[in-house]
């Protein structure tokens, strides 16, 4: 993914970034760990390209294996020239980056290791400029968020903004809990040492532009809003579908289950921002504010399947079935596959079925929303034989992002026929750029302190409120999911949830 000169282009117009943020210590715990590297860094170092890092921003690594400054900024430009997407690296950019870039030893546990970091940072404020200001991201296992924010309270490094101190926010990173009692303890530990409005929960989904782009469709364009309704729509589809296995993560993902990993918070995000009604403002609580009573307003689940992968072929490659990968216990009945017909108990949206599937080692790599317009209510072409479809706007998440309406037209000719066409708009062709990592976009925002795209507290419990008894449900059922061949799109009982309704699956 090289950078490419582009010709002017009109509607690029006003896409430079414009917020450029005060200069902080930005620390991460965990640092040596995968997130870092194809995520974290590459994302920092992409800002640091487009110019939007402010000068002195500083990066402290911190983990246990022992390395110095030197070593460690040598994996991390590894680490970019493989995940960043601003490649190849620029020497230039790089070294003004690699400046800024630092590296800790210390246990998480370690009462020294903190008065260490505590004395680095102190001495970049006086040498950087970075002001005291503090954004701690947690890249660690949430077993360590206790241990570690005891610690920085111990060492008093972290700031009430409300005293007209520097501030501190903390970046933390899902799973939020397992279920509701855990994420419940997750957010009281979270919220003892930081204010609510001092943590920043990232769901990297929320980063995604087409996601952003979601409320600007739905309420900056006065065509659509008018028919998103349960008078105009008669079903919603959303789909995350995922070619990859459970690569390394065998132990994590075992004990969670796609539905966990995936469905209570990125696809419960996406659901809240296609059912929430307009905010009075866009800012970070009125826009939370109505999320969370989509979310609220969620009917107990009443229909949902589970599956699980057996060996096939994805993609042309042979692949092992779930049961067989590494460190998943070869009995296990977690689902790797998962589909839900869901309700919004509301004016807005009372029957309309949202339907949910999210699975892995399926055909191929999507995430698609789906809006399915009533049928025309008077089919005034039907006794021409003619077979009219109904028309669907079809919301391309990931990858070829974009947006399109299908609807029915005349095909040429003197006979009245019908044919579904569609408007196209990819953010390719008319924005002439790929969207930034959804990684970048949230980290600057956590700099400049815009929490409006990341997950408050009471979004995250009343997500596994909902969630739980179908889990628990799951949990005590012996009988093991439904199983479907790797490379197909989930088990034949995944079907009939929808097709009972009379209706399909979009193929996305
Ligand atoms: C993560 C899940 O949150 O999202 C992974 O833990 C999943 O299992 C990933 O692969 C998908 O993210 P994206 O951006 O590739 O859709």
């Amino acid at each position: 993914m090289t950078a490419v000169a582009l010709e002017p282009n009109p509607l690029r117009e006003g896409l430079d970034q414009e917020r450029v943020p005060e200069a902080s210590c930005l620390v991460i715990f965990g640092a040596s760990g995968d997130l870092t590297q194809r995520k974290l860094i590459p994302g920092l170092y992409s800002l640091a390209h487009d110019g939007l890092l402010p000068s002195g921003q500083t990066i402290v690594g911190m983990a246990r294996a022992d390395m110095s400054d030197e070593q460690f900024r040598a994996s991390m430009r590894e680490a970019c020239e493989k995940h960043a997407r601003t490649r190849p690296v620029d020497d230039t950019v790089w070294e003004n980056f690699a400046r800024g870039l630092f590296y800790v030893t210390g246990e998480f546990g370690d009462r020294a290791a903190y008065t260490r970091l505590r004395e680095r940072l102190e001495g970049y404020d006086q040498a950087r400029g970075t002001g005291g200001r503090r954004i701690y991201y947690l890249a660690v296992p949430p077993d360590f968020f206790d241990d570690i924010a005891q610690h920085l309270a111990a060492e008093k490094m972290v700031n009430d903004p409300e005293h007209g101190r520097p501030y501190t926010r903390v970046i933390i990173e899902k799973p939020f809990g397992h279920d509701l009692e855990s994420a419940r303890a997750l957010n009281r530990i979270a919220v003892t040492t930081f204010r609510e409005r001092q943590v920043f929960r990232i769901d990297h989904y929320l980063g995604k532009e087409t996601v952003q782009n979601l409320l600007v469709l739905r309420f900056a364009n006065g065509i659509f809003e008018p028919f998103w309704n349960r008078q105009y729509i008669d079903h919603v589809q959303v789909t995350v579908a995922e070619t990859v296995g459970v690569e390394k993560r065998g132990n994590y993902f075992d004990s969670a289950g796609i539905t966990r990993d995936i469905i209570q918070n990125h696809m419960l995000q996406l659901l809240s921002l296609i059912g929430m009604e307009p905010p009075v403002a866009f800012e970070a609580d009125a826009v939370r504010d109505e999320k969370v009573k989509v979310l609220r307003a969620l009917h107990p689940i009443e229909n949902a399947v589970r599956g699980q992968y057996t060996a096939g072929s994805v993609l042309g490659e042979e692949v092992p079935a779930y049961r067989d990968e590494d460190k998943v216990n070869p009995n296990s009945n977690t689902e790797t596959y998962a589909a839900l017909k869901v309700f919004v108990d509301s004016w807005r949206w009372a029957d309309v079925p949202f339907y949910l599937r999210a699975g892995k080692r399926l055909p191929k790599r999507v995430t698609d929303i789906s809006i399915h317009f009533r049928q025309a209510p008077y089919p005034l072409f039907s006794r021409l034989g003619v077979k009219m479809q109904a028309n669907v706007l079809a919301i391309r998440i990931q990858p070829d992002e974009g947006i399109s309406l299908k609807f029915d037209s005349k095909v040429p000719g003197p006979a009245i026929r019908t044919a579904p066409v569609s408007m196209e708009f990819r953010y390719a062709t008319s924005f002439g750029a790929e969207p930034p990592e959804a990684y970048e976009r949230l980290l600057l925002e956590t700099m400049l302190g815009d929490a409006t795209l990341f997950a408050r507290r009471d979004e995250i419990e009343t997500a596994w409120a909902w969630l739980d008894p179908l889990l628990q449900r799951w949990a005590k059922d012996p009988r093991p999911p439904h199983f479907h061949s790797a490379g197909t799109w989930g088990p034949e009982e995944a079907d009939t949830l929808i097709e009972g309704d009379g209706r399909r699956w979009r193929r996305p």
